[in-house]
């Protein structure tokens, strides 16, 4: 039988990978966008140094710094009520752990316990998970596939027995999950079933008590799914606009579901955001110049997804469904206390592949969302709102807190090092200043209304917002992942993963801020905006870490001159109560053969930079979704374990995480195959 291209099963597998990851993850995860020239081909200025502009680095930092723990603390303590000065965790670091490893690594005297796991049943009708007979309906009433964000929020006047967990399913491994098949009918079913173990899950946890295991509540009222087929609203500029409208919703104002969300973040209102990060990669669409930009391929053979065939509007060649692709590529923001809330996709905050979104709230009241693009040579954005947070959890107050994403300003980052252009030589050598850093300035591409942005209105701004920041200039970096405030001083993080391109042929040369050419191992960026306001438009940046093993040419740890951990590939981060960074790896094996990890990294005082890896996450996973609670008990760190044995298929399955056949056997248990999941780390 001759099976249509786009009915090919997903894993006819790439001979290359390019970046850090595995093959089968470049394919599935983003689309093989490593495999292809980045979108970025815009004119737009590469960094420029300004030597003659050189400041004093220890003078900007000292001060900056000082002001940041002075006037961050308060600030934070508003928005994150639950955070404040704690001890942190107490464990002592493990080695890193060889990457053909199937086992979840934790410290000695700590053990893990998974929460929720790939196709447990969310609801009192759920099917129970049955791998061998699975089906779109059972996957709707189940915990989906590749979990990435998380967060565990605890339920007000539970006494910390109750929590609501809210996860990413960020995309599937239809090669793991399914018995390999040319049926047409079959196939069809599965992409049906991929289809509805993407999104969002909701779910309730309780426990008997501090420091005991979390489990999930089945059947719960919170327990939710939000999936493909689910209705949002679109609200802030564009809503409306003719870009977003399709023959299926002529007014632009309803998009149904979510796809590629990735990481996230949780608002101090009590919302969740989550970003759509590679939605190209389920479409087809018309080769237009803002379709380009944002790499959606034109044929089936550029993807192997293909979900058009199961569901047209996926077909933006199509009459009617030109607009379908400018629906997906935003943040959107759930509600998790309500599970009968309609999420909303918002504007104002741009469209692009974005990794997550973290606020910040500034002293006047205004929120700040921090958020970076994550391809090659992307950008790192912040949106400020026009309207000030209400404090306090009355119904009105969250209401209104509820639209504070709808309308601000959208600015880009541009940075600048404070080092001669010679000294940046592209081996991560530091400069005679001793420090990768520099200042920055926000351009605005929306502000008060208003495109700032030659040649586009606000809705082109903000649709095409890839476009609008090559025409302001922004800088090109090194796949921004992660960018987060920390809610301890307020300085804000961004973790930029990798990019094997940069400096290689015509693509844009090391800088101070991106200053590896090929950089495998990825770095880590600290930006303190001016007055520690995050309403700012100016900011002072370095390099926390540059990453790698730390006797590897070209590596830097904050200036920590004693041991640390190895650390590759940063993804994302997470704070602690005493406003250390977590950080969680993706690509660790392809670049320093270990597997992912779960690393803690000191901020402040004599210890900066230091590096302490905390846990490993199986074969062929990523860590994702960090959650440190450590003011409860010895404390619990959750992760989610995405992607497990990610290489193997059905019949030669490379993980059986986490349902091992016993404690400490690593042998196949109740299912011969891995299940991405939650996991919790407790003290033994
Ligand atoms: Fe889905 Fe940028 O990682
Ligand atoms: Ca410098
Ligand atoms: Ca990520």
């Amino acid at each position: 039988m001759t099976i249509a291209p786009e009915n090919r099963p997903l894993l006819a597998l790439a001979a290359h990978a390019r970046g850090k990851r595995s093959p089968v993850t470049c394919r599935l995860k983003c689309g093989d966008q490593c495999a292809h020239d980045a979108p970025n081909t815009s004119g737009n200025e590469y960094f420029r140094d300004v030597a003659s502009r050189a400041f004093s680095r220890r003078g900007a930092l000292g001060a900056a710094g000082a002001l940041a723990l002075a006037v961050g603390t308060a600030d934070a303590a508003a928005a994150h009520p639950g955070h404040g000065h704690g001890r942190g965790l107490r464990f002592t670091p493990i080695d890193p752990v060889p990457a053909s490893t199937d086992a979840l690594t934790v410290p000695q005297g700590w053990r893990w316990t998974p929460v929720i796991r790939w196709g447990d049943p969310l609801f009192r009708h759920s099917e129970e998970f049955d791998p061998e007979h699975q089906s779109e309906r059972s996957q709707l009433g189940q915990f989906g596939y590749n979990c990435d964000y998380l967060d565990v929020i605890e339920l007000d006047g539970s006494h910390g027995r109750r929590a609501v967990a809210v996860v990413n399913h960020e995309y599937t491994n239809e090669g793991i999950m399914f018995p390999p098949t040319t049926d047409p009918d079959t196939l069809a079913e599965q992409k049906r079933i991929a289809m509805a173990a993407h999104g969002l899950s909701v779910v309730e946890l309780r426990r008997s008590g501090e420091g005991r295991p979390w489990e999930y509540v089945r059947g719960s009222h919170l327990n939710r799914r939000v999936h493909v087929q689910t209705r949002f609203t679109v609200s802030g500029p564009a809503a409306g606009h003719r870009l977003l409208r399709t023959k299926d919703d002529p007014v632009g104002r309803t998009v149904l579901g979510t796809q590629n969300n990735c990481s996230g973040g949780t608002t101090p209102w009590g919302t969740v955001l989550s970003g759509e990060e590679n939605f190209h990669q389920y479409f087809v669409a018309a080769a237009t110049p803002e379709n380009a930009r944002y790499g959606i391929p034109t044929t089936v053979s550029a993807t192997g997804r293909n979900w058009w065939t199961v569901d047209p509007r996926f077909d933006a060649r199509q009459p009617g469904y030109e607009n379908e692709v400018n629906r997906f590529g935003w943040v959107v923001e759930v509600d998790p206390m309500d599970p009968d809330s309609t999420p909303v996709k918002h504007t104002a905050l741009g469209r692009f592949k974005h990794e997550s979104a973290n606020v910040r709230v500034a002293r006047d009241g205004r929120v700040v969302a921090y958020s970076g693009d994550d391809e090659r040579f992307e950008y790192v954005y912040k949106f400020v709102s026009e309207k000030r947070m209400a404090r306090g959890s009355s119904r009105a107050a969250r209401a209104h807190n509820k639209t504070l994403l709808a309308s601000g300003d959208l600015y880009v980052a541009r940075f600048t090092g404070d080092s001669p252009a010679a000294e940046i030589d592209g081996t991560g050598t530091l400069p005679s200043d001793e420090r990768f850093d520099g200042r920055g300035e926000w351009l605005p591409l929306v502000k008060n209304g208003r495109s700032r942005v030659p040649g586009m209105d606000v809705a082109e701004v903000l649709v095409f917002t890839r476009l609008a920041a090559d025409r302001v200039g922004a800088t090109k970096m090194d796949r921004p992942e992660d960018v987060q405030p920390n809610p301890v001083t307020g300085r804000v993080y961004a973790a930029l993963t990798n990019n094997t391109n940069r400096g290689v042929g015509a693509n844009a040369p090391a800088d101070e801020a991106n200053p590896r050419v090929t950089n495998r191992e990825g770095h880590v960026l600290e930006l303190t905006e001016d007055r520690n306001d995050p309403t700012s438009t100016r900011f002072s940046w370095n390099l926390l870490l540059v990453c790698g093993t730390p006797d590897g040419a070209g590596t830097y740890f904050g200036g920590y001159e004693g041991p640390v951990s190895p650390i590759s590939c940063p993804d994302n981060v997470a704070f602690d109560s005493t406003g250390a960074l977590w950080i969680s790896t993706d690509g660790q094996p392809g670049t320093i053969g270990y597997c992912d990890a779960l690393h803690r990294v000191t901020l402040e005082g004599r210890d900066r930079g230091k590096v302490e890896q905390f846990l490993a996450v199986p074969r062929e996973a990523e860590t994702c979704g960090p959650v440190v609670h450590d003011r409860d008990g010895a404390g619990t760190v959750f992760v989610c374990v995405q992607h497990p044995g990610e290489e193997g298929s059905w019949a030669d399955q490379h993980s059986f995480f986490p349902d091992y056949a016993a404690p400490g056997s690593l042998s196949r248990g109740r299912w011969g195959g891995p299940r991405p999941s939650v996991v919790q780390v407790h003290r033994a």
